[in-house]
């Protein structure tokens, strides 16, 4: 497994066609600068050797070439020590990507969301905020081990832990991406992309910052970190304090349940919470608290329907937040104020997608990024 990931490691590194790059510039430069090199070694040091070498042979095109040289190494040297032509000196090896970098993959994601419309109903926003937030739900704050960094879903037994079937979808989604930009790490390409999935689906804004490090299989969490959709209030205060998260967080996390939908040959449930599961709203708590809701009769996992439709579904997780006095006072706020729910929702998220990452920018340092509704 250690030798698979050192391979993986190796196999990004001759693929990165940025990072290639850079190690093409110095290539490229090589040359002028050797040829910089031996002339000026030539004029300095070789005098009488040149007179010899080049005794009966000073046609012009030896002027030329000589001339030619000069002006190719000068650029090199320009472009390779900006600093000695009164330039800035630029950052020598790595790649440094910045906001707008970061902005360039934002934008690869909510395209391909935009083009790839014929998924589920209608967008992968969904499956990618699911993605984001089980890389990041496996924290855990006694220990500090799991959260968002490492994105050590890629490899088993995390990917096949019963709570992430279906999340290959998404992974598979974002692999051209993370081949069209190499230099991002899956960790904060995947947080990157549930930050996209919120805002392209006219979520809150959500801001980021990025400093994720890809870990090896040694870093997968054990199963049964992330919640059993069966079980009640108990259950999802055990989960989510684990986290370090309090009553009033957990169920503004939960809204994210207006997107998307389960699916039987995934968690085994079935259906969407709302009527519009590609664009979240407060409708979560409302359809909670409005609808009456039933036992679904069918032969599957026990899951509640909504009696008029029967097109809706909920959880067990889901209608424990309307039977917990305490859980239930937040969705009623929620339910009243979209402004709050987003506020709040945002807010949490954030906490959820940083947890377990040791960053080196600074909490004032976050990125807000623009949507394709800005
Ligand atoms: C008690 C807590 C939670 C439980 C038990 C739970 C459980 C589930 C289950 C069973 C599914 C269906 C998976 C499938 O069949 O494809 C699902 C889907 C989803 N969950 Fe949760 N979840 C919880 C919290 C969260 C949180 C905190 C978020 C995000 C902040 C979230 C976001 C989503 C999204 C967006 C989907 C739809 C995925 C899709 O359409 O493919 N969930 N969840």
């Amino acid at each position: 497994m250690a030798s698979a990931s050192r391979c993986f490691t190796r196999a990004l590194r001759t693929t990165a066609p940025t990072l290639r790059s850079t190690t093409t510039r110095s290539a490229r430069f090589a040359i002028p600068q050797q040829t910089f090199r031996q002339q000026s070694r030539r004029g300095y040091a070789s005098q009488p050797e040149q007179a010899d070498t080049y005794e009966g042979n000073p046609s012009a095109m030896m002027w030329g070439a000589g001339a030619l040289l000069v002006g190719a190494a000068g650029y090199g040297l320009y472009n390779y020590k900006p600093e000695l032509f009164g330039k800035e000196a630029k950052a020598k090896g790595i790649f440094q990507p910045r906001f707008e970098d970061y902005q360039k993959v934002y934008d690869a994601v909510a395209k391909k969301l935009a083009d790839e419309d014929d998924y589920d109903d209608g967008s992968y926003g969904p499956v990618l905020l699911r993605l984001a937030w089980h890389a990041s739900g496996t924290y855990d704050a006694a220990t500090g081990t799991g959260g968002s960094n490492g994105a050590t879903m890629r490899f088993a037994p995390e990917s096949d832990h019963g709570a992430n079937a279906g999340l290959k979808a998404a992974r598979d989604f974002l692999e051209p991406i993370k081949q069209q930009f190499p230099w991002i790490t899956y960790s904060d390409l995947w947080i990157l992309s549930g930050v996209a999935a919120v805002q392209e689906m006219q979520g809150p804004k959500i801001p980021f910052r990025p400093g994720r490090q890809d870990r090896d299989v040694s870093f997968c969490t054990p199963d049964g970190r992330l919640p059993d959709a069966s079980k009640e209030q108990n259950h999802i205060r055990a989960i989510f304090g684990r986290m370090g998260f309090d009553d009033r967080e957990m169920v503004a996390l939960s809204g994210a349940h207006a997107l998307g939908r389960c699916h039987s040959d995934r968690s085994g449930f079935d259906g969407p919470w709302t009527f519009s599961p590609t664009t979240l709203t407060n409708d979560y708590y409302k359809l909670l608290l409005d609808e009456k809701w039933a036992w679904k009769k069918w032969n599957g996992p026990k899951q509640f329907e909504d009696v008029k439709t029967k097109s809706l579904m909920m959880l067990p997780t889901d209608m424990a937040l309307i039977k917990d006095k305490a859980f239930r006072a937040h969705v009623e706020r929620y339910a009243k104020d979209n402004d709050a729910f987003f506020k709040e929702f945002s807010d949490a998220v954030l906490r959820l997608f940083e947890l377990g990452v040791p960053f080196v920018a600074a909490e004032d340092q976050r990125w807000t990024f623009k949507s394709s509704f800005d």
